[in-house]
């Protein structure tokens, strides 16, 4: 497969070809994944949760994504690279915005995303200008879980919902290439997507967005807890402890090593 660019990436709203983003954090995962048809990974700030153990994603470092965007990177996918902006490193100034997506792109990823809406308009064009490409996220944003009062569904209300379509079409006119929706209600969505020029991306927020993103460790069963608009399509969680306790039954009953698994001296 050929590199996925932005301008693939961007292409396909016009084509109405669904787009697939799946997230990955490490080297054996965006090796396996390089050799599908998905068309963009994320690193995302999810990172801190499903593989580092955190509650939410506040903890996660500029430190954490450079070397977990390194391992991706290193498996060298033809699929668009998308790195979170872990939570501070862009909403301080727009000095500090355009130096830290500046080092995830030195890490290897092809473009940036981040969290906020209208209130994000002069960091996405400093970025822009740099020359990064930048994805948005609006709807869920969970690095505002606290002021939000939890993970929740947005657009509830009119002034809610109102302010999900004008952060839309102001995130545009700012210059970001991609947007995704988060958990909000599937009619909002669908506005959303009529109304912009860029595709947008879905999580919780239905089918009527140009493409689907979703946690890997969702898809493959490993999460600890699965949100209600994740599906899974395999059990890894249950396969991989089916094998560790087969192992320690075979190493207790002598039946690991077997003969191939070891060498003797010949004589
Ligand atoms: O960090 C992440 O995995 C994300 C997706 C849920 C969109 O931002």
């Amino acid at each position: 497969m050929k590199k996925v660019t932005i301008r693939d990436f961007i292409k396909k709203k016009s084509t109405k070809e669904k787009i697939t983003m799946l997230t990955a954090y490490d080297y054996p995962t965006a090796k396996i994944i390089s050799n599908t048809g998905l068309d963009s990974i994320l690193v995302g700030d999810s990172l801190g949760m499903v593989v580092l153990g955190y509650a939410n994603t506040l903890n996660v470092t500029m430190r954490d994504m450079i070397s977990h965007i390194r391992a991706v990177a290193r498996a060298n996918p033809p699929q668009l690279i998308v790195a979170d902006m872990p939570f501070l490193s862009y909403e301080i100034d727009t000095k500090s915005a355009v130096k830290n997506a500046g080092l995830l792109v030195k890490a290897g990823s092809d473009a940036i995303k981040l969290e906020g809406g209208e209130e994000m308009k002069d960091t996405v064009k400093a970025i822009v200008k740099a020359g990064i490409p930048v994805m948005g996220h609006i709807g869920l944003t969970p690095q505002r879980f606290l002021r939000l009062g939890g993970f929740r569904t947005i657009g509830k209300t009119k002034q809610e919902e109102d302010q999900l379509i004008k952060d839309s079409l102001e995130l545009e006119d700012a210059g970001v290439f991609s947007l995704v929706i988060e958990n909000t209600y599937v009619d909002i969505a669908k506005r959303i997507t009529e109304k912009l020029n860029i595709p947008t991306i879905c999580i919780g927020a239905g089918p009527y967005c140009d493409g689907q993103v979703l946690v890997i460790n969702d898809l493959l069963g490993l999460s600890e807890f699965t949100p209600y608009f994740a599906k899974s399509y395999v059990n890894l969680k249950e396969i991989i402890s089916n094998a560790i306790n087969q192992y320690i039954i075979d190493v207790k009953n002598n039946k690991f090593p077997e003969k191939q698994h070891y060498k003797e001296r010949e004589s």
